[in-house]
């Protein structure tokens, strides 16, 4: 009822991320402060049907695309058939992995519906990648893209945080390496999420300064690619090697830091907790949880709409690292 969901700055909304966990299987330097977050308890988890009734009320709500997040999603049980559940409402459903179980889950994910696969890949070296991921080792990731590519996968996006003095010299490889086996290489400005404590700020390649390692390494000038069809409904822009052995071949690039694409925002955010977020870098959330549990889901639409009507028109990253929400990224799913 009252037409699709628009926010105060007349931002159509279209696009849900739903965390499904707040654990993971990796303790990510960047994602996850050393000691910990305050875990969700367990009664306050959403379970995997409530999940599928908020979903199902956003798609009637006009939202067109859900991406399954954490945590990482893939630790989550019952996620197949949750991948299932939601493709039949229908609405499009994507997800973003670490990639360390998809050897395994990639071919039920396929069969259960899911239409695109995104996987965090921060470096191709062993001893690099398990520094980052302090738990991670390349190898299943590799297996397990190998694997998405075998079950149908398709334009598989390959999400790389570009960090100064980590893995900047291996961006151009990373690219290459992408485009050689058919997946979308992209790349993310860090930002200071927990409160500035995992941000550094010599650590931010600006998105400038990431497409000239790309040209270099493609031996070729970059030109925008972000038309309709090729930027789909997230905030990353796209960009073509223009001419030589690799033409045509495309990055994404997703530069929340130094080219703000807040005014373009289409998304909301469900926690595992089943708070709805109106921003990844705010703190204030409404929750759902407890209208869905007393009133059922009729009474979703208007608590969303009442969300909605306190979202910001932008965040307050600043690149010294303040400005951010305290919440860190592992709570949210990015
Ligand atoms: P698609 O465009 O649908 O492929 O997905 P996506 O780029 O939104 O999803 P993904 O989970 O791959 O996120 C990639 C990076 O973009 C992560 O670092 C996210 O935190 C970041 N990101 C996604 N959406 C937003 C957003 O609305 N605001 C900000 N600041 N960052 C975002
Ligand atoms: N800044 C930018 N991107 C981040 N991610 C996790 N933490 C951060 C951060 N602080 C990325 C992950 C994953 C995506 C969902 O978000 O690497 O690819
Ligand atoms: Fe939207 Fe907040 Fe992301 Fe900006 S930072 S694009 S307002 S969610």
């Amino acid at each position: 009822a009252g037409g699709p969901l628009v926010d105060p700055q007349a931002r159509r909304i279209r696009y849900l991320r739903v965390s499904l966990t707040d654990r993971c299987n990796y303790r990510c330097t960047y994602c996850m402060p050393e000691e910990g977050i305050d875990r969700i308890a367990r009664a306050d988890l959403l379970t995997l049907e409530e999940v599928a009734t908020i979903v199902q009320v956003f798609a009637g709500l006009g939202v067109e695309r859900v991406r399954l997040t954490g945590g990482e999603p893939t630790v989550r049980r019952g996620l197949v058939e949750l991948v299932a559940a939601l493709a039949a409402i229908p609405i499009d459903v994507v997800l973003t992995t670490n990639g360390a179980r998809l050897a395994e889950m990639a071919a039920p994910l396929r069969r259960a519906g899911l239409r695109g696969l995104t996987v965090s890949l921060d470096s191709l070296d062993p001893g690099r990648f398990a520094a980052i991921t302090r738990r991670g080792v390349l190898a299943e990731v590799l297996a397990g893209l190998d694997a998405a590519r075998d079950a149908g996968f398709c334009n598989i996006k390959l999400n790389t945080v570009a960090i100064r003095g980590f893995n900047d010299h291996e961006l151009g490889e990373l690219a290459l390496w992408a485009w050689e086996r058919g997946h979308v290489p992209r790349f993310i400005e860090v930002m200071p999420m927990s409160a500035g404590r995992l941000y550094v700020p010599g650590e931010l390649m600006p998105a400038a300064e990431i497409r000239e390692r790309i040209a270099a390494a493609a031996k070729a000038p970059l030109e925008s690619d972000s038309g309709e069809g090729v930027r789909g409904l997230g905030p990353a822009t796209y960009w073509r090697v223009a001419s030589g052995p690799h033409a045509g071949r495309r990055v994404g690039v997703i530069a929340p830091m130094t080219e703000n694409f807040c005014a373009s925002c289409n998304r909301l955010r469900l926690s595992a907790a089943g708070s709805l977020h109106n921003c990844l870098a705010r703190d204030d959330a409404g929750d759902l949880r407890s209208v869905l549990r007393s009133a059922g889901p009729v009474a979703l639409a208007a608590r969303v709409r009442a969300i909605l009507g306190f979202k910001q028109s932008g965040h307050t990253f600043a690149l010294d690292g303040h400005g951010g929400p305290d919440k860190a990224m592992i709570s949210i799913g990015g």
